[in-house]
């Protein structure tokens, strides 16, 4: 049983599959185009939203944590560029845990891999309606409030009236609100949906369906856009940044700047995405790794220079809004810039869509090959070239949530599926290097012998903690031991992690950038809370169940060695 459930493909059955089996798909794709399609997933959301909690709650210290995840992005992206140098086929992270750790673990992260994209992509669709809401009506249009936002806000609201009345209710909740008592009613129950988070996710999904070519196209436009208006507030904001606004630099501390990480690390998911498209790559083995880190520092620069610019212009007191791009310059008396940033937000939070949206039903497509899922997912439509069942099912999968769930509860989930995914694809590296697969990769990490620093950065590691973070040991001495387990236990994970990776750095001579990529992933994915890891761990069981249900007998490599 375990033989089976750890049966492992070649990479040269998988170059053969893919060349001899002709996916049918159109290889058009150069190096622009993937660092175009990288840029158009990375600059989304959370760029535009999600920057602006967390700079109100770490200050303008925030964009040294942009550093800090990009620098883990990259140990991630070099880990992605070798495999995708290796085994160019549309299965991204799926097929390298194919390749290195088995059909089992291949499983388990193409189910979390739905969590990065199918689920991010209902996060970025609400977050699109919520700005399309706002520009319509910064151009005196007003939709309906119970057709613009999930059930869940507007109940919330009614519930905040009924408990401290309207005076003391946020503006945000009174729109809410709004929406709650001016819904129709279907047997006295109000019907409160986000029709623009659904019907954008329809036509995206419409896009994808009808062509790589016109999505590219579509794809290459707003990329161009969405840099130029990204430049533009860099470049036109800084002559309203004060310095005195980055003093102090950190005024919560390392805690509140740490409490950004899920929101800064959604701002950089996207980047691996486009090792999804290695099918309809012209040159993959040579264009996806160099796409992928060009992108990667491109976005970070950016990243970090936007944070800057946002902190500097304004206090960071100020940036807990919905749209801090636009905000800071009406804050300026500059409502012009203001108004077009509202409307660009609308187009770059687009193509994150998009791109998010090519994805997921490549996975699916090459799980489906493998008989992991269902034949009709790998049907390639005669006319326009794609997976159409795949796009079809994804269309449904992200439209219907989005039009009824809150956006927050989605955004931990992302990240938790991500980090795990990006875990393993940087320990898969590890496992190639010992195996011997690293030999046919024409793109390596580079590599540093991580024999003895990866236990001395341990050890280091331990000091520090011993002397630098006695308040942060006392307060875990005051905690009960369910606390611990349920609030901490991810960072006990993390140290016994890195012991263990010391003595096999030590035994193996591991390759100390992959093991770096392990650690700090592990590091800021324990810094999310306790529930995600629930819902995650639950969302893996139900994986199982589907496994063991369809995949473990479907296998074609299961069959094959029958
Ligand atoms: N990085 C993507 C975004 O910001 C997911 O929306």
């Amino acid at each position: 049983m375990a033989n089976r459930l750890f049966r492992k493909k070649s990479v040269d059955q998988i170059l053969s599959d893919a060349e001899h089996g002709g996916s049918g798909l159109a290889k058009i794709l150069g190096v622009r185009d993937l660092v175009s399609l990288g840029i158009a997933a990375i600059v989304g959301a959370g760029i535009f939203s999600t920057i602006g909690l967390a700079s109100y709650n770490g200050g303008p210290a925030v964009s040294m944590l942009f550093v800090f995840v990009a620098f883990a992005c990259v140990f991630t992206a070099l880990s992605y560029a070798q495999f995708a140098s290796t085994v160019p086929v549309s299965g991204s992270a799926y097929t390298y845990a194919y390749v290195t750790f088995g059909e089992l673990f291949a499983w388990i992260i193409g189910w979390a891999l739905v969590l990065e994209y199918a689920v991010s992509n209902m996060v970025v669709a609400i977050s699109w309606s919520q700005y399309f809401v706002s520009m319509l009506e910064g151009f005196g249009i007003n939709i309906p409030r119970w057709m613009t936002m999930a059930p869940g806000y507007a109940l919330d609201a009614h519930q905040k009236f009924l408990e401290v009345g309207l005076d003391k209710m946020e503006n945000i909740d009174k729109i809410a609100l709004q929406a709650y008592e001016t819904a129709p009613r279907i047997a006295g129950m109000p019907i409160i949906l986000d029709i623009p988070a659904g019907i954008i996710t329809v036509l995206v999904t419409w896009l994808v369906y009808i062509g790589i070519k016109e999505s590219r196209k579509a794809s290459n436009i707003m990329v161009i856009i969405k840099v130029g208006i990204i430049l533009a507030v860099i470049l036109g904001g800084i002559f309203f940044v004060k310095p005195e606004n980055w003093m102090p630099f950190a005024p919560n501390g390392l805690g509140g700047v740490m409490s950004g990480v899920a929101a800064v690390f959604f701002a950089f998911i996207g980047f691996d995405s486009i090792s999804t498209t290695a099918e309809e790559c012209k040159n993959p083995q040579r264009d996806l790794p160099r796409a992928m880190i060009y992108c990667l520092l491109i976005c970070a620069v950016l990243y970090v220079a936007i944070t800057l610019v946002l902190t500097g212009m304004v206090n960071y007191k100020e940036l807990n809004v919905k749209d801090p791009l636009a905000y800071v310059f009406s804050y300026v008396g500059f409502d012009h810039m203001a108004g077009i940033i509202s409307v660009t937000s609308v187009i770059a939070i687009t193509s994150a869509l998009l791109v998010f949206q090519l994805a997921q039903p490549r996975i699916w497509m090459t799980m489906s090959r493998d008989g992991l899922l269902g034949k009709s997912f790998s049907k390639i439509h005669p006319k326009y070239k794609t997976p159409s069942f795949a796009t079809i099912v994804t269309g449904f999968v992200v439209a219907i949530p989005a039009l009824f769930f809150k956006m927050d509860f989605f955004v931990d989930l992302t990240s938790v599926g991500t980090f795990f995914a990006f875990i393993l694809v940087c320990c898969g590296v590890l496992y190639m290097d010992h195996s011997g697969i690293s030999k046919k990769s024409k793109f390596r990490v580079p590599y540093v012998n991580g024999k003895y620093i990866v236990g001395i950065g341990f050890l280091v590691g331990l000091f520090l903690v011993y002397r630098y973070g006695g308040e942060t040991l006392d307060h875990w001495l005051t905690m009960g031991s369910t606390e611990i387990l349920l609030h901490k236990s991810l960072v006990i994970v993390f140290w016994l992690v890195w012991a263990v990776m010391s003595v096999l750095s030590y035994k193996y001579n591991f390759s100390l950038l992959p093991v770096i990529g392990v650690l700090i992933n592990l590091y800021l994915m324990s810094e999310l809370g306790a529930s995600n890891w629930i819902i995650f761990i639950i969302w893996l069981l139900i994986g199982l169940v589907i496994y063991f249900a369809y995949g473990y007998k479907h296998s074609k490599l299961g069959k094959e060695e029958k």
